[in-house]
């Protein structure tokens, strides 16, 4: 399986998240003195890789696309396996790649997890750590990368300019059609996000992945982390209703774990698996399917 990918793919899986951090640097380092020139250099060779990424991303991420790849992979029907299996098929991600370039896949999952943990989160947003880019397992279902990860944003209507690298969208078929360009698209006023289609990626998948396990605030941390469109501008006040608005506060509680808490200190697996073990067993059946 792992064979079929060029380790390039999983370099710039990282550069995307470094992006991230470019975008929206840590308060906190640069109160510490940190500038936010340092984040903000946009004609690095990362930029470009990254600027390539989006191109792809928007082009390709229609309201079709989006069908499809739900009736594809809401099948479940690749593979069954423990969960503690599913982290090591998913370490295989970086398992290619240079060692020494970056924390694996699992340490990024622990270490949103112990940060939640140490600020005396419930249990379950600890989960959620450990569980949010668990749907990165369709890069080894053959899935490009810009299909898997990247920010998220609403198809089937118009496309914000507050989505990074908006200019892409003209290159979407979408936007020529007027059942998708207007800015209610195929839906109305204040709908609800259960009505609207994500661009699809790692989020909507985790979230089918586990909905019946995990408490509805914990559901859209995971299913909308990557729609910094909405969290980080609220640019889709207008699809959202009272219900999101509400949920959105564990969203946007969530999103610092994420972006904050990667640190070059591996967490020490040893000492914390039988904590996350009973903690995995309290929520999650014995298998997950994929
Ligand atoms: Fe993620
Ligand atoms: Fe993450």
């Amino acid at each position: 399986m792992k064979k079929t990918f060029e380790p390039i793919v999983f370099k710039d899986l990282d550069e995307w998240e470094e992006d991230l951090l470019r975008r929206y640097p840590d308060p906190d380092s640069i109160a510490e003195g940190k500038s936010t020139e340092a984040f903000r250099n946009y004609d690095s060779p990362e930029r470009d890789s990254v600027r390539e990424f989006y191109r792809l991303n928007h082009t390709y991420q229609t309201y079709d696309f989006v069908l499809n790849k739900r009736a594809t992979f809401l099948a479940f029907d690749k593979k069954e396996m423990p969960i503690w299996e599913a982290y090591d098929f998913l370490n295989q991600l970086v398992d290619d790649s240079d060692p020494d370039t970056d924390l694996d896949q699992l340490q990024h999952l622990l270490q949103t997890a112990e940060a939640i943990r140490k600020d005396g989160h419930p249990d379950w947003m600890v989960l959620v750590g450990l569980l949010h880019d668990m749907g990165k397992v369709l890069c080894l279902f053959g899935e490009p990368q810009w299909a898997v990860v990247g920010d998220t944003f609403p198809v089937g209507c118009a496309h914000s300019d507050k989505i990074v690298y908006p200019e892409f969208f003209k290159q979407n078929p979408d936007s020529e059609n007027p059942a998708y360009n207007t800015k209610y698209g195929v839906y109305s006023q204040n709908c609800g996000l259960r009505n609207v289609q994500m661009s699809w990626g790692h989020d909507e998948y985790v979230y089918h992945m586990v909905k019946d396990y995990v408490p509805e605030s914990g559901l859209y941390m995971l299913r909308y982390h990557s729609f910094y469109a909405q969290h980080r501008e609220n640019a889709y006040d207008h699809l959202l209703d009272d219900h999101d608005r509400e949920m959105f506060k564990w969203v946007k509680l969530f999103n610092p774990y994420d972006l904050y808490s990667k640190n070059p200190n591996p967490p020490d697996w040893k000492a914390l698996r039988p904590y996350y073990e009973d903690l995995v067993a309290k929520y999650l059946p014995p298998t997950l399917k994929f």
